[in-house]
């Protein structure tokens, strides 16, 4: 298995977050450890990080890798959107810098039984944690993608593919996919991207014309919008007054959330435009440090096709 991973906007993301050799830093999204390995060289000798990931199977690898920091790391296998409540089981009370590098990862994408993505054949899977859910009865209900393509009604999968994919096609693909399985059940990854191709094929496509379905039925299973909402108001509460929070998106759906949620909590008011007097109450909790987000260079995205779409937005807690 390819386990290779290369960390988007490694450099810039060292940069914001300044790791200090008596700082704590948390690392939401782990995967296969490249950022935290940087966040802990850049805070040698005595810098942590308190690192958390969904996916056991990555949180595994990873520490296999890191015995060279000692006990300068721990790895949590948990949501970072309960990172308040994960940290507060740790003592952890607050931390100098914390980054979320949203997404699946190469390990995700490239492990066929994962189901993540189209090129491979393998279950339809799509589960981030899908080994900690067969072993939690709180969370055993989370779906496949299997269940969600063989079992949802119509009006549901086409809400799927518009509000998570953007997809223009939802329509056709939703009423393709009811035709399909009627028939014989879709159980498969290539399967699925086979069905979506055929019922689009008159489209030009600059991606693969199944790149939509595949990302909506993702972002839906395993809630992704949803942590990152309430993994932004988690980190924000939980830093230090100094300390950053980056956060690398990889689509428009991700990063307006960001860019609103740094907007609103970098606002001294938040009443409405024509509210004679400020009665919000509301304080500047933040404050912007990238006006746009910053994306990586040329050669980053030679080096690596993945950092393409991904988009760095970096705040700074002010109190
Ligand atoms: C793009 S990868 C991170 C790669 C990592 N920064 C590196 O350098 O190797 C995203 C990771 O975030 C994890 N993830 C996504 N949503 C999560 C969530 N809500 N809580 C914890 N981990 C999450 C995924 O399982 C995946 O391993």
């Amino acid at each position: 298995m390819d386990t290779h991973h290369i960390s988007v906007l490694c450099n810039k993301v060292i940069d914001f977050l300044s790791p200090k050799s008596d700082g704590v830093y948390i690392d939401g999204t782990v995967g296969l450890g490249g950022h935290s390995a940087a966040i802990l060289e850049a805070s040698a000798p005595n810098g942590r990080v308190i690192g958390i990931d969904l996916d056991v199977e990555a949180l595994t690898i990873a520490e296999g890798r890191f015995h060279i920091f000692g006990d300068r790391y721990s790895f949590i296998n948990g949501n970072f959107a309960e990172m308040d409540a994960l940290l507060a089981k740790h003592s952890v009370p607050a931390v100098d810098g914390i980054l979320l590098d949203l997404g699946v990862s190469s390990l995700q994408l490239d492990t066929p039984h994962r189901g993540f993505s189209f090129n491979h054949t393998g279950p339809l899977d799509m589960r981030m944690n899908s080994r900690q859910m067969l072993n939690n009865e709180q969370e055993a209900e989370t779906l496949t993608a299997m269940q969600v393509v063989n079992n949802s009604p119509m009006d549901v999968l086409i809400d799927i593919f518009k509000r998570y994919g953007e997809e223009r096609f939802a329509k056709r693909i939703a009423h393709r996919i009811i035709q399909t399985r009627q028939e014989t059940p879709i159980t498969t990854t290539t399967q699925l991207a086979e069905i979506v191709k055929r019922t689009v094929s008159k489209g030009v496509f600059k991606i693969h014309p199944a790149t939509r379905v595949f990302q909506a039925l993702r972002i839906y299973i395993n809630s992704e919008l949803e942590n990152l909402e309430m993994g932004l108001d988690a980190a924000i509460q939980l830093l230090k007054p100094g300390g950053c929070l980056c956060v690398i998106t990889f689509h428009s759906l991700e990063d307006r959330i960001v860019k609103h949620r740094f907007q609103t909590c970098a606002r001294a008011c938040v009443c409405p435009p024509k509210t004679p007097i400020c009665i919000c109450e509301h304080t500047a909790s933040l404050e912007i440090l990238t006006k746009r987000p910053i994306l990586p260079g040329a050669v980053e995205v030679q080096h690596n096709p993945r950092a393409r779409s991904a988009k760095l937005r970096v705040a700074r807690k002010l109190f």
